[in-house]
């Protein structure tokens, strides 16, 4: 039995691992968190050499610092990762959610440790330095010139895990070079909306997978995989990051998206007190509400560059405007969807993130409420059609 972890042994790995040696001296800098000045919310360009406090600061402040757009075929300067055309498809994340995300994942000396989405090489860096030996960890990069780097920056720190490349969600190295093996903690660092079983499959029972689940608005996941095969889990902190690029590439959160059909549905919503559904409590939703609509109808109601609140699943939109006027295109009503969802969720007593969770088997994924083998609704079983047509029905 490896030793328990140290409690400071996070704020080690930070320390040892320093973040700035994964930064590029040019790069661009998005400030997290509710503090950030508007002028300064979509990013700044931040350059070692023409001002290094502006770029020590960027490093050292709870910043994603996007590295690369549109999968390389971009080229990384100001115009660029300003423009709302373009996407960051490489960052290091950000701080902040970088602990939370080890501190689920619960680390242990001794631990094989499998990191998707090697991006910079920060976040191995750290799993190598928590499992205190960088042969037990493995990463795997889609993006061969990512790969290549992430190896030099984890180089420049004295670590040489085994940086893969090759798409995470298809096919999976094993610890130490072992096929078989199974690892026991599995951190992702992209967006996931449908979990490859794959990763289950390859931790032993007992061991934990951290990710960041439903992007580009969505929540970490803790799973704990189980003898039988299956996984379940609860989610943690809000969380935004890149998908996963096998399951769409990056989108623009400023490109619009199309819809089907052109013949946009429009309906005044009564916001007022006693409304049924309670309109400002979806517009705002709460923790335990947010994912139930976001597994459920695609994303939770997010705040759109116009001021209007916007549901999408990248196909149909639902958009209210001045927190009455609903418009909705494309072939799914959806915001009759998360009106239905709204509804059964009352009717479960409102339920927070302490009574919702997600469960994982080779034959499906769904969202739970108080019980992990009760689908909430919607489960994502491959072998059927996904439509979810009977949302609101299901979680009667
Ligand atoms: C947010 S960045 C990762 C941050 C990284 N952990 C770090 O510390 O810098 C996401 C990374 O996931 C990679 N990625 C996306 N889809 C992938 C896939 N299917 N398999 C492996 N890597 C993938 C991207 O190329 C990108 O480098």
């Amino acid at each position: 039995m490896p030793p328990p972890p140290q409690p400071d042994a996070l704020a080690d790995a930070l320390i040892r691992v320093p973040r700035h040696e994964f930064i590029p001296s040019r790069a661009w800098a998005v400030p997290q968190g509710a503090g950030t000045p508007p002028a300064a919310a979509s990013g700044y360009w931040i350059d070692q050499h023409r001002d290094p406090d502006r770029w020590w600061r960027a490093v050292y402040s709870d910043s994603v610092i996007v590295t690369q757009l549109d999968g390389g075929r971009t080229e990384l300067t100001p115009a660029n990762a300003a423009a709302p055309s373009t996407a960051p498809s490489c960052a290091a994340s950000s701080p902040l959610l970088v602990t939370a995300g080890l501190r689920h994942l619960a680390v242990r000396p001794g631990d094989r440790v499998l990191d998707v989405g090697g991006g910079t090489g920060w976040t191995s860096g750290l799993c190598a330095y928590l499992a205190g030996d960088d042969a037990l960890v493995t990463t795997v990069e889609i993006d061969p010139d990512l790969a290549r780097t992430a190896t030099e920056n984890l180089a420049r720190c004295g670590l040489h895990p085994s940086v893969v490349t090759g798409d995470a969600a298809t096919g999976l190295p094993g610890p130490d070079g072992d096929s078989d093996g199974l690892f026991d903690r599995v951190h992702v660092t992209c967006g996931v909306t449908d979990i490859p079983y794959a990763w289950v499959e390859r931790t032993r029972p007992g061991g934990h997978i951290v990710l960041p689940y439903n992007p580009p608005i969505g929540r970490l996941l803790r799973l704990t995989v189980h003898e039988d095969g299956s996984a379940t889990g609860r989610f943690g902190e809000e969380c935004s990051y890149m998908p996963l690029r096998s399951q769409g590439l990056p989108q623009s959160t400023n490109a619009g998206t199309t819809g089907a059909d052109t013949q946009p549905r429009l309906r005044s919503l009564d916001s007022g007190p006693g409304s049924d559904p309670d309109t400002e409590s979806l517009l705002h939703p709460a923790p335990g509400l947010q994912v139930l609509l976001a597994s459920l109808v695609g994303d939770e109601p997010w705040i759109s560059g116009s001021g209007s609140v916007l549901l999408t699943d990248g196909v149909s939109r639902a958009t209210v405007e001045d927190g009455t006027r609903l418009t909705q295109t494309g072939p799914r009503d959806l915001w009759d969807e998360a009106e239905s969802v709204h509804r059964a969720w009352t009717r479960h007593g409102r339920p927070g993130l302490d009574r919702i969770g997600f469960t994982v088997t080779p034959q499906r994924q769904y969202v739970w409420i108080d019980d992990p083998s009760v689908p909430a609704a919607h489960t994502l079983d491959k072998s059927a059609d996904t439509a979810p047509t009977t949302v609101g029905a299901s979680l009667g």
